[in-house]
């Protein structure tokens, strides 16, 4: 249901955001704003603030931020018209009932329209598990031990043996054929027309952390290839920022999440009263997915497979936590080749057993790194004891490391001081060698005033939101069409045409967004911190001046870049030069 603007505002505007947080997390006014402990990540010191004035709240911890809308979405898992529908009771403000008319649903986004494709298929699919069609689903999934409450839990379905059927399903409801391809649902090609993508099939609906189905991945039933078929990327299922029951696992109230390879397995340790399992979808672990578990949690256990390819996965995964700044430890299943093996052979009990004697993720990488080397030759020990150096090395905080020093050197028996000075040696080789290479590195440059320039936007959107009178000055010279981020563009737009038309409210432009993830981005955007040398007018006058000339420099280069192939980058780079020396010659008053 699409509630129109004006509603939305009105109920905003009736439940202070103070009011609305202090019910979920005990504040602590400081100067103008109030402070916090994150509920979004564990923290021990506040970071989490929330501002009266600009009725937003932002953590500087973990970047979660927004308005009262983006909160109850990812504090109660709300979608945003539930959120609405929810501080609309609050504030006893009356809502329209539901209007299902064509025009409404024109008016709902691209976005919107493809959950809400892949929400039917989810229920058609799960319609047809308990069906005749879906007999065999059954049975496979009921011989894997799983009980009735797991499969609803997980809206675990099937897709029947005609290849036409879900299509056939969806188009009848209003789905055009466009928008289920694009949802990853069904493939069209010339000489066969409109496919189902996924055919007799146990299916595996993939929901967000608001529990909102974004793709699916399907089962072959016996023998066959490839043994899972998943969704395509598509514009709301990025593999690469979710992960399979995390919806559920964000909310599991344990200090830790444990990470596993399969779908299965997740299931399986859900059942099992793991409800902090989560795994990659099909893929192999990424960055984007350790920056989401680390908004819950910095202890991760790894509950692999335990055969060759799930070691080497592990160690993968391994090393993305570490690069962000978690630390994982491996679960061993042996005998038992996966998680869902152990549990159904040993149980709960024995797995929180084993979880107990997780092993150190550094440990273990060591103990897989000394199969490569013979140990009972003098060189093949001094190779293996250099490369535990070189690998220590990585450890930048020193009392890190010289733990670890000491946990290695008892281990491999090595002398504490022998492996300490094997260290330092090392390190010193690098140093050297790192000086030897610095030319090398100027190719960094680029990329560096790329950061500069989007920092730059970000910089003059906060300003401007806390100086709006500014704007009046500069609108000469920067428009919407010099932020080069999408985003950034639009909270651009809205904000210019908000300061002109005198009635900027920030968090009002947070929930033109329906998306938590771009709430959470926006909301960032006024909380940039602005450079502390507020002390003189002069020097905020020269640091504003270079925001300005940064950003329209770093749009100028970025038009520049795409003459070529953009007849609009022409013109635009043209006239962002002419605006470029102007501004570079004019004197911008801060009074
Ligand atoms: P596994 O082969 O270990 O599957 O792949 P599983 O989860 O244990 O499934 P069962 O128990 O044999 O039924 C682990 C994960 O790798 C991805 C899936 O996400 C799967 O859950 N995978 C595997 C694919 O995407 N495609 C494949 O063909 C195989
Ligand atoms: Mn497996």
């Amino acid at each position: 249901m699409y509630y129109p603007e004006e509603l939305v505002e009105e109920i905003r505007m009736k439940n202070d955001i103070v009011d609305v947080i202090s019910g979920y997390v005990r504040l602590q006014r400081k100067g103008s704003s109030h402070f916090g402990l994150c509920p979004f990540h564990n923290e021990k010191s506040p970071s989490f603030s929330v501002s009266r004035n600009k009725q937003m709240y932002y953590c500087f911890g973990c970047g979660a931020g927004g308005n009262v809308f983006t909160f109850l979405m990812e504090y109660e898992h709300d979608t945003f018209q539930e959120a609405v529908r929810a501080l609309a009771e609050r504030a006893g403000v009356k809502l329209p009932e539901a209007d299902d008319s064509p025009e409404a649903r024109q008016k709902e986004s691209r976005r919107a329209r493809l959950l809400s494709a892949s929400k039917e298929a989810a229920k058609y699919y799960y319609y047809l598990l308990r069906r005749q069609e879906g007999e065999q689903g059954m049975k496979y999934l009921t011989g894997r031990m799983l009980s009735k409450e797991t499969i609803h839990k997980f809206g675990l379905g099937f897709a029947s043996k005609y290849s036409n059927d879900l299509t056939r399903y969806l188009k009848q409801k209003g789905y055009e054929d466009e928008l289920l391809q694009e949802a990853g649902l069904c493939t069209i090609d010339e000489k066969h027309g409109t496919h189902d993508k996924f055919w007799n099939r146990v299916m595996f609906p993939i929901q967000d952390g608001n529990h909102r189905v974004i793709g699916f991945g399907g089962r072959v039933m016996g023998e066959g290839t490839p043994k899972y078929l998943n969704s395509p990327e598509t514009p709301i299922f990025d593999k690469s920022r979710n992960l399979y029951g995390l919806n559920f696992a964000r909310s599991a109230r344990e200090d830790n999440m444990i990470l596993c390879e399969g779908y299965m397995d997740v299931i399986a340790m859900h059942q099992a009263g793991f409800g902090q399992a989560v795994a990659s979808l099909g893929t192999a672990f990424t960055q984007g997915q350790a920056g989401l578990i680390r908004r819950y949690t910095k202890n991760v256990y790894l509950s692999y497979d335990s055969d060759g390819a799930g070691v080497k996965a592990a160690l993968r995964a391994i090393g993305i936590l570490r690069e962000c700044g978690m630390s994982g430890r491996v679960i061993h299943l042996e005998p038992y080749k996966d998680p869902d093996e152990f549990i159904k052979n040993l149980g709960t009990e024995e797995f929180r057993g084993r979880m107990e004697q997780a092993e150190n993720s550094f440990l273990f990488e060591l103990r897989i790194l000394e199969r490569d080397f013979d140990l009972s030759d003098p060189d093949g020990k001094t190779r293996f004891q250099q490369e535990i150096a070189r690998k220590l090395c990585g450890f930048s905080e020193a009392a890190e490391r010289e733990n670890y020093i000491e946990a290695v050197a008892e281990k491999y028996h090595m002398g504490y001081e022998n492996l300490r000075s094997l260290v330092v040696n090392h390190a010193a080789r690098e140093a050297l060698a790192a000086r030897g290479n610095r030319p090398v590195k100027a190719t960094g440059k680029k990329s560096a005033s790329k950061d500069g320039g989007r920092w730059a936007q970000r910089l003059l959107l906060t300003w401007l939101s806390e100086e709006p009178r500014l704007y009046d000055k500069i609108r000469k010279y920067i428009t919407p069409g010099d932020f080069t981020i999408d985003l950034y563009r639009e909270v651009a737009e809205r904000l210019f045409e908000a300061i002109e038309q005198g009635s900027l409210q920030p968090a009002a432009i947070i929930s033109q967004f329906e998306e938590e993830q771009q709430q959470r981005e926006a909301a960032a955007l006024f909380h940039t911190k602005l450079p502390e040398l507020a002390r003189d007018k002069k020097e905020r006058e020269k640091a504003f001046h270079d925001i300005l000339v940064r950003v329209k420099t770093y749009s100028y280069e970025y038009d520049s870049a795409r003459m070529g192939s953009d007849l609009d980058a022409l013109s635009r780079a043209v006239a962002g030069k002419k605006a470029l020396e102007e501004l570079k010659k004019t004197h911008i008053s801060l009074d």
